[in-house]
């Protein structure tokens, strides 16, 4: 029987980057349906902070991060998808993927293709499998074909350059919009159809100009307080807000009337834990994204790479709107 330690990124009060501290924590054998993964890279992501805010509320004191990639070290009983020396990566819950070493629930661990690098399998789990439910799993009535217009908030950001690519690859014609000409460039590089600065530009404006006034089919909105209201002007009659995110803060209470009088449209909220809720689902979604990437169609984009133990100096660079791409903590 192992008896092992590991370092891990916990908060015991929320608050600012500075909650985040090294602790080291014991690391047992995994049970029945669980695993125990040694982390070569840990993905970070913008839920990490709503976490460490206290805006998503977890008890404490709160292990963080929620997406990793490494070697299985041991299975626990039933556990068949994978076996000790499996290269594997995950989006999952509960939250603890800034660490060395852990043992967590197998359901959404997946064996990594021999291609895809860790670092790689690190950053893209959770992005990944984000844009793929978002482009693939949260559709308009009226359908989603190549050549429609669709909105992408955060364009250059680490779901936003997986998304841009992959619209691209649908045949989409990805409206994107990012807080600087810089990363609009990124943007447009990556495969959306057209940038907007939201900083400098009326992005509604805008999107009625490029679309003929007509409007786009979707938008993604993870930006949620700042966009939110303006989101809902860019869409066709019938379109669909899907609403993911709050990097601005939380979208305020509103009142459903104004839904009509936009042209009848749809809002919709979604999280990535209610597609990944199965096995058989994690896989199929994992096997959509791994052939993109393997392909070739969908490049991810490291931008930023921390130290494990500057963890506090990379959740400072994201909320500050200073990265780009994805970003990964190594152990
Ligand atoms: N619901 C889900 O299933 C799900 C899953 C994954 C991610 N998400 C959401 O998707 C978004 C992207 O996640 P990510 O991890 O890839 O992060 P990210 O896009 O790399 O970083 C967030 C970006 O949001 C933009 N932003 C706009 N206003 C901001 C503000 N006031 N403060 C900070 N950032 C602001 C910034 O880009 P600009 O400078 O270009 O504006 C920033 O770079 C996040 O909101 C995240 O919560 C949701």
């Amino acid at each position: 029987m192992s008896k092992q330690t590991s370092r891990a990124v916990r908060i015991h009060a929320v608050g600012g980057p500075e909650q985040l501290v090294i602790d080291t924590v014991s690391v047992g054998e995994p049970g029945p349906g669980q695993v125990r993964i040694r982390h070569h890279a840990v993905g970070l992501n913008f839920i990490d902070v709503y976490q460490r805010t206290g805006l998503y509320p977890f008890p404490l004191p709160l292990a963080l991060g929620m997406e990793g990639a490494g070697v299985i070290e041991a299975v626990g009983e039933g556990v068949t998808h994978l076996k000790a020396g499996d290269r594997a990566a995950y989006a999952a819950n509960p939250p603890g993927s800034y660490c060395d070493v852990r043992v967590m629930p197998a359901m959404n661990v997946c064996r990594l293709p021999d291609a895809i690098d860790f670092e790689t399998g690190a950053a893209m789990m959770l992005k990944g499998l984000t844009a793929q439910y978002l482009l693939k799993r949260s559709r308009p009535v009226e359908g989603l074909e190549a050549g429609d217009f669709v909105l992408f908030h955060a364009a250059a950001g680490g779901v936003g350059l997986i998304a841009c690519q992959w619209a691209r690859s649908l045949g989409l014609q990805l409206i994107g919009t990012a807080g600087s000409d810089e990363k609009c460039a990124l943007a447009l590089e990556h495969g959306a159809a057209h940038a907007i600065n939201y900083r400098t530009e009326d992005f509604a404006a805008r999107v009625k100009d490029i679309t003929n006034g007509q409007g786009v089919k979707v938008v993604y909105d993870s930006v949620g307080k700042d966009t939110f209201d303006k989101s809902l002007d860019c869409l066709r009659p019938f379109g669909l807000m899907v609403s993911f995110g709050n990097a601005s803060g939380p979208v305020p209470p509103f009142a459903p009337g104004i839904l009509a009088s936009k042209g009848s449209i749809y809002v919709t909220r979604q999280t990535l834990f209610s597609h990944i809720n199965s096995r058989e689902r994690t896989q199929a979604m994992a096997d959509d994204l791994f052939a993109v990437v393997e392909g070739g169609k969908v490049k991810v984009r490291i931008d930023q790479r921390f130290a494990l133990i500057d963890v506090q100096a990379a959740h400072k660079s994201l909320e500050a709107r200073a990265t780009t791409g994805c970003t990964v903590l190594l152990p």
